[in-house]
């Protein structure tokens, strides 16, 4: 179990040691993850856990991003062989369950998974996802994205988060298209029970 200790141990770390913008960012995650994780029953602590632990490897040299992934066994794929900063989220986790004790897989997955998303993802890890790419401070956010984030599911949420990715000309990562696909057919398989 989470504590609120645990937090506040996490939430210190990253205000002593990431960049006063990175910070804003954080806390902007943090705010829009609590907001989640309330409307949809899921545990605030641990949101608050992953949401100020989620980037607390994002401004790491190449080098320790590599090393802490591996601890956890990271095998690389092309995407993160080719932009090793996409090893910000695993390496942030392995921190999280070394350096802070923290076991719930939930939580790791979230943070492990929240630049990129992945297949089966949870409703942490899609309060996680959606809080990193919609809070209040990216200069991106658009009137639809905040309505996506003000009413319908989380698979709902992320689908709008991916359409944007793609409005924007980002090149999909390999992980991303499978997010897509696997919460698009379970989202016809919602409506069809409806
Ligand atoms: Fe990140
Ligand atoms: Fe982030």
């Amino acid at each position: 179990m989470i504590t609120e200790s645990t937090v506040r141990e996490i939430r210190e770390r990253v205000e002593s040691t990431v960049s006063p913008k990175r910070l804003r960012h954080i806390e902007g995650v943090v705010v829009l993850c609590d907001r989640l994780c309330r409307r949809f029953c899921l545990s605030p602590v641990a949101g608050a856990a992953a949401a100020w632990g989620h980037d607390l490897a994002r401004e790491w040299p190449e080098h320790e991003l590599l090393a802490w992934a591996a601890r956890d066994g990271e095998v690389l794929d092309d995407e993160q062989r080719a932009h090793p900063v996409l090893l910000h989220g695993p390496a942030a986790a392995a921190v999280l369950r070394v350096e802070y004790d923290i076991a719930d897989p939930d939580v790791l997955s979230a943070v492990r998974h929240h630049t990129l998303g992945r297949a089966g993802m949870t409703d942490l890890e899609m309060a996680v996802y959606v809080a990193d790419y919609c809070e209040e401070g990216r200069p991106f956010l658009t009137d639809e994205l905040r309505a996506a984030c003000n009413g319908g599911s989380l698979p709902r949420m992320v689908l709008a988060v991916a359409n944007d990715l793609g409005r924007r000309g980002f090149p999909v990562a390999g992980s991303t298209r499978e997010m897509v696909a696997d919460l698009t057919q379970r989202l016809k398989v919602m409506e069809a029970h409806a």
